[in-house]
């Protein structure tokens, strides 16, 4: 190595300890002290074990069958046999990948389709398919707003649209979780300040299952001109009598709504996001948006699986108040055993708050060990004393898995150790 080539990339010891550079991390470092104190107390880290078979109100997991409260496949549509074939059909046709950006030679005609069909269903002039829910959120938020306007989003706002409102660089409100009252009075005081303002809300909320308050967005959207954008991750197929999610549950016109967002992971069986609204979002968002544009179309499975899904839910219009009905249903019961499940009746997430990280753990372990697989979720993902098991009810859930089930999670409940329940 000559002179210049050491001091540009340090010797030969110091590229090697920089191949580890991450274990500089105070993160890191803070991450092997957490595994280490779980390990300490004889918890398994519960995370990124591989399942087998399709994720339903059963899964199999080291060979052993298990009741499951950890997948949002809402309306069972993953799995469903017209779903699957059209995916695999898509696959023969057209590859398993997009190969390329749409706007260069990425696009194919499930895509179009697909879009058509969002929009159809829910009542919007226009629709635009992303590859990730995530990324939707991201690149769409950022690419809306910047530094003179504010994002404004609720405590329980999903990562990706706490991420998106700061790569926006514009400034960002947050209000308690629900508080439209603190939001009016913090607008009150401050709307002159920003020019645009996006309100974004989420149907139903992913940590509480606490469904938005929609009036009371709209009512504040029109008092403050703001514009709004509500995330239907967990609503769309869930909420509204025939699954179009929040608008249709409460009774208000699409067009209410500035931004539709929704994810095609949960209810819709595959993997992407969309944006629907009117065209001419939708046309700056195809032509502009990078997340859209620097990014490979959406896989031909995936399309072709979300727009299967599609029509089962058209044809089947029932399937969201059978959930419906199970959500409930699994309150009811859970409320019965002194649960305090939190969301609303009809909310498919229902979240049991334990409170500290590693208690919330060990729950979940014992859970476990009796054949019940529910997801412990911690820090950072809620707040230090906001660890929660989040128990995701699905269309086949059984009122017998909730017999099964539910009398053993309340007898784990009341054997956690107090001091940090
Ligand atoms: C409210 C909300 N928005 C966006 C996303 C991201 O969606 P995806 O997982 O499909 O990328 C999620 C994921 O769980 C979510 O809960």
């Amino acid at each position: 190595m000559d002179d210049i080539t050491d001091r540009l990339q340090g010797s030969p010891e110091q590229a090697r300890s920089g191949d580890r550079f991450v274990e500089g991390f105070a993160g890191y470092r803070k991450l092997q002290r957490r595994i280490a104190s779980v390990a300490r107390r004889g918890i398994a880290v519960p995370y990124f074990e591989p399942r087998d078979g399709v994720s339903g109100s059963t899964i199999h997991w080291h060979g052993r069958e298990l009741i499951n409260f950890s997948g949002y496949n809402y309306l069972s549509l993953s799995g469903h046999p017209e779903v699957s074939a059209a995916a695999k059909a898509a696959i023969d046709q057209y590859g398993t990948s997009a190969s390329a950006s749409r706007i260069v030679s990425g696009q194919i005609s499930v895509h179009t389709e697909l879009e058509e069909c969002i929009a159809s269903f829910l009542g919007t002039e226009d629709a635009l398919v992303f590859v990730s829910g995530y990324l939707t959120n991201v690149t769409v938020i950022s690419h809306l707003l910047s530094r003179p306007d504010a994002v404004i989003y609720d405590s329980a706002a999903h990562n990706s649209i706490i991420t998106g409102g700061r790569l926006s660089g514009a400034r960002v409100i947050e209000f308690e979780h629900g508080d439209f009252d603190g939001l009016d009075e913090v607008l009150r005081g401050s709307r002159n300040e920003f020019r645009r303002g996006l309100l974004v809300g989420e149907g139903v909320y992913s940590m509480d299952g606490t469904v938005l308050d929609l009036e009371r967005a709209l009512e504040i959207k029109n008092r403050h001109d703001l514009l709004l954008m509500i995330d239907e991750a967990h609503s769309i197929g869930t909420m509204g009598a025939t699954g179009r999610g929040i608008c249709e549950a409460a009774g208000v016109p699409a067009s209410a709504v500035d931004v539709h967002m929704g994810t095609l992971s949960k209810t819709l069986a595959g993997c992407g996001g969309y944006i629907a609204g009117d065209r001419a979002l939708i046309e700056y968002l195809r032509f502009l948006a990078p997340g859209f544009l620097f990014s490979v179309g959406l896989s031909p499975p995936d399309t072709a699986a979300a727009l299967a899904a599609f029509k089962v839910l058209e044809r089947e219009p029932e399937r969201p108040q059978r959930l419906r009905e199970k959500a409930k249903l699994f309150r009811k019961m859970a409320r019965e055993y002194g649960l305090p499940i939190r969301g609303e009746e009809e909310s498919p997430v229902a979240s049991l708050v334990v409170g500290n990280g590693d208690t919330c753990l060990l729950l979940s372990q014992r859970l476990l060990e009796h054949g019940i697989h529910v997801q412990p979720i911690v820090y950072p993902a809620v707040a230090q004393d906001g660890a929660r098991l989040r128990f995701f009810i699905t269309l086949n859930h059984t009122e017998a898995q909730f017999k099964a089930t539910i009398p053993v999670i309340a007898k784990e409940w009341e054997r956690l150790p107090a001091a940090t329940a």
